[in-house]
């Protein structure tokens, strides 16, 4: 085929990201304490980018149409989307961004994010032009921003990992190794949860009781600290009890709700080492410290007929994974 006839419009690009899970941390990572958190490559995002001349489109499962009358919704991506361009040199016109992903909204496994991310790696694909990390976590924060107010920033930046993350807001981001293999089963209520909502909830509670709400998040603090010392040392019967008391200090939070409680306080009685909620909770996702992975398949399956919408078990390995 000749390039030199054909030089745009068959030009396409893909853009690929995964998921994130937060292991413990969320929302007192928002105020300055520590979280752990995993890429969760097993659901992710992919933007497929195309030539079509007119105003740039988007192709999504929640709207198809021009860029500038996306709905409130989606503001966030069109904003990363044009920033995005911007940055490029490129024009806001003549593209088609189609948009797939896997991942279910608002449960906490970083949705916005992974989209966000997929979308500007086809970006830069498709322009031609090497992205580095810093570029791309920039441009995903304008999207995490419009999506959950003021995030901490640890959901690109673990998606755009490949090993567990040790986050702290405005300190160099760190890796930990685990010890040992950890099977973990991700669950999901089926509720959405609104992230943004949730942090503003913890942020005016601390307001209205500073020193109550404060050791809390310190205390969360200590666990995350302990966390990375059980997943080094291969400790699971640790890390399980502390998934339990990161999960009290969330429910002192407000964060948690009956229909996560009720998964929680199912694979505890189904012998999970630990359990808790992920992400920023009030509906949205669990996840729980299987024994081995025999135990790992059958309180996927228990938690399956118990009525978790979905079930991922996965294993965070001592693997030689870098960033
Ligand atoms: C959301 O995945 C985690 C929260 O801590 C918010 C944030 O850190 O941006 C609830």
């Amino acid at each position: 085929m000749n390039a030199e006839k054909h030089p745009i419009s068959e030009k396409v690009a893909i853009g690929k990201a995964n998921s994130k899970l937060i292991l413990v941390g969320e929302h007192a990572v928002v105020h300055g304490q520590p979280a752990i958190a995993i890429p969760f490559p097993l659901i992710g995002a992919e933007s497929v980018v195309e030539y079509v001349p007119g105003a740039v489109k988007i192709d999504s499962e929640f709207y198809h149409g021009p860029i500038e009358s996306a709905p409130k919704s989606i503001q966030g991506i069109a904003s990363c989307i044009k920033a995005t361009l911007d940055a490029l040199d490129l024009p806001c016109q003549d593209l088609l961004i189609s948009i797939s992903s896997s991942i279910p909204p608002g449960k906490g496994l970083g949705s916005s994010a992974s989209v966000a991310i997929a979308v500007i790696k086809s970006l830069f694909e498709y322009a031609g032009v090497e992205y580095t990390k810093e570029e791309v976590l920039r441009l995903a924060n304008i999207s995490e921003t419009h999506a959950h107010g003021s995030p901490s920033g640890i959901d690109p930046l673990t998606i755009t990992s490949n090993s567990p993350v040790w986050f702290e807001r405005e300190k160099p981001i760190d890796y930990i190794k685990p010890n040992g293999d950890f099977y973990f089963i991700v669950a999901d209520t089926g509720r959405m949860a609104d992230t943004r909502s949730a942090i503003e909830s913890v942020t005016s509670l601390l307001k209205k009781a500073p020193r109550k709400i404060q050791r809390n998040i310190e205390r969360i603090g200590e666990i995350t600290h302990q966390v990375r010392q059980a997943l080094e040392k291969a400790s699971k019967q640790l890390l399980g009890q502390l998934l339990n008391e990161a999960q009290k200090e969330l429910e002192a939070l407000g964060v948690s709700d009956a229909g996560l409680n009720r998964l929680i306080y199912y694979a505890l009685q189904e012998g999970a080492l630990g359990a808790k909620l992920t992400g920023g909770g009030n509906g949205g996702c669990i996840v729980a410290l299987a024994r081995n992975e025999a135990h790992s398949q059958q309180l996927s399956e228990k938690l399956k007929h118990f009525g978790a919408q979905s079930v991922w078990p996965f294993v965070l390995k001592n693997n030689d994974l870098n960033d």
